[in-house]
């Protein structure tokens, strides 16, 4: 798939087919994850396969009932990545910590290299990290910063709405309509 319409019909999935997913296909999309730019090349992310059923639902246990994923991660995606960050192991700069961009880069590669490898992924971000920190054995000193299912789609989910081209990019200075 080409690389823009991998970005224009990436979706987050929520429902997705029992198909196991191969362990090439696996490394493959776990590599684009590996390779992303970080904080002074720090790399401060760890990631987590979790195929086992049972610590899959537990995962899922930490989650909202209300969080629209929360069946995806504990029954029907084959799998799921757990995505941690050690906020020392990157930098910060006038207050902002960049292990969280750092981890999110990190994720958001591996979700698109998952869609171009025809996979689906969902950011999951509202769980109880403690819960979440206990399933995985994550040590102290690790955030864990989101997870996502990683499957077959079972169907291709409609494109949410964006904001207007016009409201959020600017030319020169804030305000400025771009030309
Ligand atoms: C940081 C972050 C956290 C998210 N957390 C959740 C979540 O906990 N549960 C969920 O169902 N979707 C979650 N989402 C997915 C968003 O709802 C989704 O990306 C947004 O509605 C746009 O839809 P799209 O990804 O299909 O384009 C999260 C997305 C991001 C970027």
């Amino acid at each position: 798939m080409e690389l823009y319409e991998v970005l224009e019909t990436r979706r987050s999935v929520r429902k997705y087919k029992i198909d196991e997913v191969s362990e090439d296909v696996l490394k493959k999309v776990l590599e684009a994850a590996r390779i992303s730019p970080s904080w002074s090349n720090l790399q401060c992310w760890r990631f987590i396969v979790v195929r086992d059923r049972a610590a899959k639902k537990k995962l899922a246990a930490s989650m909202p009932d209300k969080n629209p994923a929360k069946k995806a991660v504990g029954d029907t995606a084959p799998v799921v990545v757990v995505l941690c960050a050690d906020p020392k192991e990157s930098g910060d700069q006038d207050g902002k910590d960049y292990y969280l961009l750092d981890a999110g880069l990190a994720m958001q590669q591996m979700m698109l290299a998952a869609h171009a490898e025809g996979l689906g992924t969902c950011w999951v971000a509202w769980f109880d990290e403690a819960k979440a920190r206990e399933v995985c054995s994550v040590p102290e000193g690790y955030r864990v910063v989101g997870l996502t299912p990683l499957g077959y789609p079972e169907k291709q989910p409609s494109a949410r709405p964006r904001k207007d081209f016009e409201e959020i990019i600017f030319d020169e200075k804030w305000g400025n309509p771009f030309k």
